[in-house]
């Protein structure tokens, strides 16, 4: 939706090849991270290439309202003043997180253990997201919550007066869930654990230990065992956040799938967390390439050579990559259309629970577009049609998803007949000047409802 509430209707259709240089904003999981642990250091930290999408832009507004200072200096410049571990004041507002599952799940985390109370809320998305994943953990601390039924949305947190340091083995593999525990620790007497089986992204261990605090990393049998130890003083920063792969990967994947088309994606972060939809891009016969590989803010990064990919095949992803590329399936299996033969994704039953039930949304979208799909609780299979076999010529519904948004104007893009988007407003979570940029790369994108 836009501003004034209004669904922003948007097609994309096939045109000439798209070329040239696609520049994306900064990495969202990070640009949150950098935020709040800003917000938690003494002193001031400064921010390069923040993610200037609503989501991050309501972390900074919360960051506020829990009395740290945030002021944007100029384009992605920022400058947090922090309060200090276990210096949140209690916000005199509700803390609205919009469309964020990661902001409103970092944040809990970040004052669970601050004798504080502060309710949240969200749009009509984010109140339907299950926050009992985060709470229960929360509360082995101490902290107290007040929510909806099933732990949904507007949620009061009550922090712990006293904290306890917790041992807590993930049951879901989720960087929210685990960086909430760690954040949550910060201010805990003595050593807070957490335990994955499946490695998540690491972006909050690896910053953590970059503001000064003790963290461990120790891959065992029972999984990967991360150790903070509670109550540092963290020192300020000067943070350089990298371009976002899961943003990157919409103009890449679209590149494989115009015909004739060659994009380049600069200084993309490759964080080995994060990158498997490259992997899984290969494994299909991506003409993809890494080039000038290097490290940028503690993070690795590379620039991206993507071109049209006409024998594209159908892969089996294995499930243990799910972890290191959820936020990208939506878009693979846009790819996976206009691939030949099946892309099969098993372990992937977190898809449904996060801004909408991913399968679901994607699932009627293809099928809408010609593409046949077959769905359960933690698979599903893209059938593809192979190189400009995608009938395409729909509306499609993006659920307030910004991810299902894009997808589907990548695939308007390949699809022999026009795809049309019934709300493209959301693209702004997580994507500012989306459209922008792809159209100076040569897609015809535009503002219009009709997909005929
Ligand atoms: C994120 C973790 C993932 C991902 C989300 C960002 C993060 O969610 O889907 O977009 O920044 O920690 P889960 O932790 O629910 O898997």
């Amino acid at each position: 939706m836009s501003a004034t509430g209004e669904p922003q209707p948007m097609t994309a259709r096939a045109g000439a090849p798209l070329r040239g240089v696609a520049q994306v904003p900064g990495d969202k999981s990070v640009s949150h991270r950098a935020l709040i642990l800003g917000a938690l250091a003494v002193g001031e930290t400064r921010i390069e290439g923040l993610l200037e999408g609503q989501d991050v832009l309501d972390t900074a507004e919360a960051m506020r309202a829990f009395g740290a200072e945030a002021v944007r200096e100029g384009p992605g410049r920022w400058r947090v003043q922090g309060v200090g571990v276990g210096g949140f004041a209690e916000p005199d507002r509700v803390i609205d997180c919009g469309n964020s599952g990661t902001g409103v799940r970092l944040i809990m985390g970040a004052m669970a253990t601050t004798p504080i109370a502060a309710t949240f809320t969200g749009d009509a998305s984010l109140v339907k997201r299950p926050m009992a994943r985060v709470t229960d953990p929360l509360a082995l601390f101490g902290a107290r919550m007040l929510g909806r039924a099933g732990g949904r949305l507007p949620m009061t947190v009550l922090g712990a007066r006293d904290p306890v340091p917790v041992r807590y083995a993930l049951p879901v593999a989720s960087a929210q869930v685990k960086s909430a525990v760690l954040l949550a620790g910060l201010n805990a007497p003595g050593q807070t654990v957490v335990i994955e089986r499946e490695a998540t992204r690491d972006h909050t261990e690896r910053m953590l230990g970059g503001f000064g605090a003790e963290v461990t990393v120790t891959d065992t049998e029972e999984g990967r065992v991360v150790t903070l130890t509670g109550q540092p003083e963290l020192r300020p920063q000067t943070l350089v956040v990298p371009r976002d792969p899961s943003s990157a990967a919409f103009p890449v994947c679209a590149a494989l799938i115009a015909e004739g088309s060659e994009v380049r994606v600069p200084g993309i972060g490759l964080n080995p967390t994060r990158a498997g939809l490259y992997e899984t891009l290969r494994e299909m016969g991506a003409e993809l390439a890494f080039e000038e590989a290097r490290e940028e803010g503690g993070e690795p990064v590379a620039d991206l050579v993507a071109r049209f990919s006409p024998a594209l095949r159908g892969v089996e992803v294995p499930a243990g990559r799910a972890a290191s590329m959820i936020d990208e399936y939506p878009v693979l299996a846009a790819v996976a259309a206009c691939a030949e033969g099946p892309t099969v994704m098993r372990g992937v039953g977190e898809l449904r629970v996060k801004e909408s039930d991913r399968i679901a949304a994607m699932a009627a979208g293809l099928r809408a577009c010609g593409v046949e799909v077959e769905e359960g609780d933690d698979w599903w299979i893209v059938h593809g049609r192979g190189a400009r076999g995608v009938p395409g010529g729909a509306t499609v519904a993006s659920h307030l998803d910004h991810r299902i948004a894009m997808s589907f104007l990548v695939l308007g893009l390949a699809a022999r007949a026009p795809v049309t988007v019934d709300d493209a407003g959301p693209i702004a979570t997580s994507f500012p000047g989306f459209p922008e940029l792809m159209r100076g790369l040569g897609a015809e994108i535009g503002a219009e409802a009709s997909a005929a």
